[in-house]
This record gives structure tokens, C-alpha cells and sequence, in this order.
């Protein structure tokens, strides 16, 4: 059978490795599609760096448009990133008749509904294994191998550089400031690293996934998104004390009034397998009905790990482009006429439980005080811990843990404990996941 054609759009990091390995692994992944998978065209600005990696026998051009309109190119790989010129190419590869992959997260997240669209009334795929976890095959996991199940919730570190910094603050005792300048160093958080430290990155991933997973649309719009930036090394060591570790966690879940999507940092039981996924790696937990809790772990970033799905997509678009697309695989799992329009509940509305810290004045009354304020919010604690104030300060610093609470009842407790003479300065607040059922 004649070789399928790739036109490759960025030979960045991911670029490059998809590349790479496919040139090394090339028979074998022939066997594997039933044809050979040729990266006969590439487009980059950078025409010298293009020309370093590819054969002689690869068309090399610094006009991406040559590529999505060329009529020998079967699928456009996008990986330039970025939601304008990215979008243009991918609308114009498809109007061409070329089916899509891709790793852009943000691109989807944001204008999925209206590329799918398109795609689909032009009978073009459109994959995106790499746009989410990087290495670790959880677009195919929850499309595929889950597909029997009825998902409850998605819970995953997906962004390896938060997790670095906060592994990095956890076991070195730095400062956040201080781990976010070596993480620049070390290359892992980019230049401006506000997708990653702010949870806007893994706000995309989780978007994706829970679309997939309750067959809903995918809806960036509504991730309630709260980043790392505010963690403190105390908090840290006050989650170890009582048994939890702190991640930066993407959640989605179904529960009776819809479906919750949120990024926030999150104490998790440190016993989890979850909890103990350091440094850079990723990892995604899966709870469906009938399989029960399932644990995804791999890199998540990183040329050769990410170039694994790209190339995984490209084989899956080899062996599916032949069927009518009736037979393959939906995008988002479900068929597209039978999506979902079950809502995303505000943050307001979520229950969950909380970690909650304050530094109060020592003397008597003040927990009372405290605990009557968080009765009123129908409130329950489940745990309570005054730690002995310092020689030279009359504050003491109290963390409360609590049972399952609607957020906005915490939010109003938060504000009338702030507004007590004996507290000194804000409350601090972190929500709480057991991740067990
Ligand atoms: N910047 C991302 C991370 C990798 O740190 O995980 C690409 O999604």
C-alpha cells in the first residue's frame, strides 16, 4: 500500500522528536499501521533548523500553507501552538481535505466545538492524544478503553511544572519564588510561566478530558481556575502533619447538579499512589462505575514522551481514515449529535472539604468565636489544631479541617473570620480531596 504523507507543521521540541522517532522506529510502527507513515513535507520559520533534522528527501518550506494545501499530504501535524495562526492552519488543512493531529490544548480547549464542527462536515479526524498528559495515552484510555463505563470523576496532576515546584518546595523547604527561578533554569517552566503556575495549562487538560468523559462540550469558559502562586512552605508542612500532600490538581466530576471543572491546589491523602507523583511526571486518576478507580502515570511533557502520542495519533488517522465516518472512533467518544448539555455548576456551588489556616491573637474566647462563626455556615469540623505561639509573638496560628462543605458557605465564614479583632491578616484556604469514591 503507498505510504500515508505527513506535512509537520513546527519542528520545536515535540517537532523534533516526532521526527526522530518515527525515522527510528519506522518499521515497526509500519507493521503496526499496515502502511509506512512518511513525514514528507515540514514547514518552520526556522528553515536552517528544519533543514538539520530532516532527510534530503523532505520538502522543507517556511510557508506553512504550502503544506495544508498541498494535494499530496494526507494528515497536517500541528505543533506551532498558540490560538491564531494555529486555528488558520488547521481550518485550512481540513477545508483541504487533510485530517488534523495536533497538541495544542489551548487551541481546543478554547474553539474545539467549532473545529470539530468543521472537521466533521468534512469527514476529516482530528486527534489530539498529545494535547493532554503529554506521553500518557489517557485521550485513548477514556475514549476507548473506558468506554463501558460510566465516569464519576477525573482527578489529575497535569502540569509537570507545578509539580515540580511544589515537590521541589515540599522536600527542600524553598520558596516558592525560589523554585518557580530554578524551574527556568532547568528549562522546565517556560519564559513567561503563567499557564503552568497559574493552572491555566492544566485548565485546558481538564476541559478536554471532561468533555470526553461526560460527553459534554468542551468548555474552557468554565474551569474555575486557581493557581500555585499563594502556597506557602507552611502549608506544606502543615498537610504533611496531618497526613496530606498538596498538588495541583484538574478535577472534573458528575455529581446531581452537573458536572464540576476546576484547578486549585488540593490536599490529597498522602497514601494515595496520586500523592506521591513528584517532580515533573504527570498522572491521571479515572473513576467509572464498573471498573472502579484507575491510575495513569508517565511523562507528561518533553520531546520523545510527547512525540509517542503524537505518532500514536497518526496511527490511529492511518487506520481509521479508510472507514466512513460512522465507524470511527467519535472525537469526544460520544457521538456528536448525542452530546450532553448537562451544565458546569459554578465553584459556588461545589461541595468539597477544606483546609483552613489563620493566625489569631492567644487569648481566651477566640476559638470559641471561631468555631461559632463556621456552626453558623453549617459547617462541620473534622479536625482542629492550635499550634504553640513562637517566644516573641502572641499569635498562634490555627488550621481546621472540615467535612463536606458547599463553597460558598466557607467563602461567607471566611469573610465574617476575617473580620474578627483577633484575627490577624487572611485566612488561608485549600480544599481537600480523598480521591476514594
Ligand atoms: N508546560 C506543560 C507542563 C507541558 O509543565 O506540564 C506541556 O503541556
Amino acid at each position: 500500500m503507498k505510504p500515508i504523507h505527513i506535512g509537520l507543521l513546527g519542528v520545536g521540541t515535540v517537532g523534533g522528536g516526532t521526527y526522530t522517532v518515527l525515522k527510528r522506529n519506522h518499521e515497526e510502527i509500519a507493521r503496526r499501521a499496515g502502511r509506512d507513515i512518511v513525514i514528507t513535507m515540514i514547514a518552520d520559520k526556522d528553515l536552517e533548523k528544519a533543514r538539520k533534522l530532516a532527510d534530503p528527501s523532505v520538502i522543507v518550506t517556511d510557508n506553512a500553507h504550502e503544506i495544508t494545501t498541498h494535494p499530496d499530504i494526507d494528515i497536517v501535524v500541528e505543533l506551532i501552538g498558540g490560538q491564531t495562526i494555529a486555528k488558520d492552519l488547521i481550518l485550512e488543512a481540513i477545508a483541504h481535505g487533510k485530517h488534523v493531529v495536533t497538541a495544542n490544548k489551548a487551541l481546543l480547549a478554547n474553539h474545539g466545538t467549532e473545529i470539530f464542527a468543521v472537521a466533521r462536515a468534512k469527514g476529516a479526524i482530528v486527534a489530539f492524544e498529545a494535547a493532554v498528559a503529554g506521553g500518557i495515552p489517557i485521550i485513548k484510555a477514556l475514549r476507548e478503553g473506558l468506554t463501558a463505563n460510566r465516569i464519576t470523576w477525573i482527578a489529575g496532576i497535569i502540569n509537570g511544572t507545578a509539580n515540580f515546584i511544589l515537590s521541589e518546595m515540599r522536600e527542600k523547604g524553598l520558596s516558592f519564588a525560589q523554585v518557580l527561578e530554578q524551574a527556568q533554569k532547568l528549562g522546565y517552566a517556560e519564559a513567561d510561566p503563567t499557564y503552568d503556575i497559574e493552572g491555566i495549562d492544566a485548565a485546558h487538560k481538564i476541559t478536554l478530558m471532561s468533555a470526553i468523559a461526560f460527553g459534554i462540550p468542551v468548555q474552557f469558559s468554565k474551569v474555575y481556575t486557581e493557581g500555585i502562586t499563594q502556597l506557602t512552605g507552611e502549608d506544606i508542612r502543615y498537610a504533611e502533619e496531618l497526613g496530606y500532600r498538596i498538588k495541583l490538581l484538574g478535577i472534573t466530576k458528575r455529581v446531581e447538579k452537573g458536572i464540576e471543572l476546576r484547578v486549585h491546589p488540593t490536599l490529597i491523602p498522602m497514601r494515595r499512589l496520586i500523592a506521591n507523583v513528584e517532580g515533573v511526571m504527570n498522572a491521571v486518576v479515572v473513576k467509572g462505575d464498573a471498573v472502579g478507580a484507575t491510575l495513569y502515570y508517565g511523562a507528561g511533557a518533553g520531546s520523545e514522551p510527547t512525540a509517542s502520542a503524537v505518532i500514536a495519533d497518526l496511527v490511529d488517522v492511518t487506520r481509521m481514515q479508510t472507514a466512513d465516518p460512522m465507524h470511527r472512533v467519535p472525537t469526544l467518544s460520544f457521538q456528536p449529535d448525542l452530546l450532553s448539555d448537562t451544565p458546569v455548576i459554578p465553584m459556588e456551588e461545589v461541595e468539597t472539604a477544606y483546609y483552613m489556616r489563620m493566625q489569631v491573637i492567644d487569648k481566651p474566647g477566640v476559638m470559641a468565636d471561631i468555631t461559632r462563626i463556621v456552626a453558623d455556615y453549617n459547617i462541620s469540623i473534622s479536625a482542629l489544631i492550635q499550634k504553640e505561639a513562637s517566644a516573641d509573638s502572641n499569635t498562634v496560628s490555627i488550621i481546621m479541617l472540615t467535612h463536606l462543605t458547599v463553597e460558598k458557605n466557607i467563602n461567607a465564614a471566611i469573610v465574617r473570620i476575617e473580620t474578627l479583632s483577633v484575627v490577624t491578616g487572611k485566612v488561608i484556604r485549600i480544599r481537600i480531596e480523598e480521591l476514594k469514591d
